[in-house]
């Protein structure tokens, strides 16, 4: 029994990014980005919105519109979702929730919905919560079962995990240390709860303190006044904020090769299964050098790793999602193959999950 999962889909912007385009902004250069990031174009939302690419994803997974993929013919309803989570840091309104503005969307009358902030581990953290609650609800429905009562939970059988985000929005373009590593999109995937088969395999997620700032991003709203501070109050916060977000890079390759390591062993050995097992790593996509780290440690050639970097940059949450997806569409896995999730981000927060497809 597990989570299996039954659709998947991606939305990217209509607008592609390219290194050149930003070296006429700041100074940069198509030299300089390729070898150090892996990246040469990115997808910039100029008129989609995060509800925009969140819903076209999310319907892509329903197998609603054209261009997902899904695990058996026909379309999967949303009045059947009992749950939309979304991972994001760009909402388009703090409320409604992100998940809300999509559940209406796309027609999800029957769905419970909240946003996750957990930057670009969200793919890992927004999976391993649905799965969390998937077999929550499974354990709850067998003990109401078994005594002839109600469950005592909400009743969660299927999930909706939608990962979307403007990060280029929350990105300063004149600074050239991070405006070249981001781009906009959003990966989905719809989990169900299914007594005889297995899906979900393992999941891990861990926090560590950021008191360094290795990645920060001050809340706008925090530099307004209420009427009630006494003059000057409040003035020195509100002097620091910044409303962009902030990298310290070589602190986040450290952390991030790191952490890639230690969660994808973490989550392999909960599974019982090692290296040699994953059909394919579909990880979070934040600088092809630090997939190539992983690999060489893992002494795994660079073919195991989905990379998707070069067209789409680091679309944070959305990364991982968009990754699988590509592999599930171009056949790089099907049904019965394992695939390996590992994500790192802002907060600190990292985790990894294995999934059999
Ligand atoms: N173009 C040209 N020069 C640049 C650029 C740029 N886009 N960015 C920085 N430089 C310059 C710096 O100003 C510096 O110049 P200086 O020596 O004259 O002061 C020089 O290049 C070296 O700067 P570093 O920051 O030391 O550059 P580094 O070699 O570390 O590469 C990079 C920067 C690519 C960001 C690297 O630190 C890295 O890969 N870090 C990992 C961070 C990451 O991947 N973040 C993703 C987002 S977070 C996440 O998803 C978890």
């Amino acid at each position: 029994m597990g989570s299996v999962i039954i659709g998947s889909g991606r939305s990217l912007p209509k607008r592609t990014v390219t290194n050149d385009e930003l070296g006429a902004i700041v100074d940069t250069s198509d030299e300089w980005i390729v070898p150090r990031t892996g990246i040469r174009t990115r997808q910039i939302a100029t008129e989609e919105t995060c509800t925009d690419l969140g819903a076209e994803a999310a319907l892509r997974a329903l197998g609603q519109a054209a261009g997902g993929w899904q695990r058996e013919e026909g379309a999967i309803d949303p009045a059947t979702l009992d749950m939309i989570i979304c991972p994001t840091l760009t909402a388009d309104t703090h409320f409604p929730s992100q998940a809300a503005r999509i559940r209406e969307r796309i027609g999800a009358e029957n769905a419970v919905c909240y946003d996750m902030s957990c930057a670009c581990s969200g793919c890992v953290y927004g999976i391993s919560t649905a799965d969390l609650m998937l077999a929550g609800s499974a354990f709850d429905r067998a003990g109401a079962e078994a005594a002839g009562r109600v469950p005592r939970r909400n009743v969660v059988r299927r999930v909706l995990v939608v990962a979307a985000e403007r990060l280029s929005r929350l990105v300063d373009w004149d600074d050239r240390a991070t405006c070249i590593l981001f781009g906009d999109g959003a990966g989905a995937v719809v989990l169900e709860w299914r007594d005889g088969e297995d899906g979900v395999l393992s999941s891990y997620m861990e926090n560590t303190d950021d008191t360094a700032r290795t990645l920060w991003c001050d809340s706008a709203f925090c530099a307004r006044e209420t009427p009630f501070a006494a003059e000057g109050e409040g003035a020195a916060e509100r002097e620091g904020l910044d409303p962009y977000m902030r990298m310290a890079g070589q602190a986040v390759f450290k952390f991030a090769t790191a952490a890639m390591m230690r969660c994808t062993e973490e989550a392999l050995e909960r599974a019982g299964l090692s290296v040699e097992d994953v059909t394919l790593f579909t990880p979070h996509q934040a600088n092809e050098r630090i997939i190539r780290y992983a690999a060489k440690k893992m002494d795994l050639p660079m073919e195991r790793f989905q990379l998707i970097i070069d067209h789409v940059g680091n679309v944070s949450g959305a990364s991982a999602l968009i990754a699988l997806n590509e592999a599930l569409c171009d056949g790089k896995i099907t049904q019965g193959d394992i695939a390996c999730m590992t994500a790192f981000g802002g907060g600190l927060t990292a985790g990894s999950c294995v999934i059999r497809i």
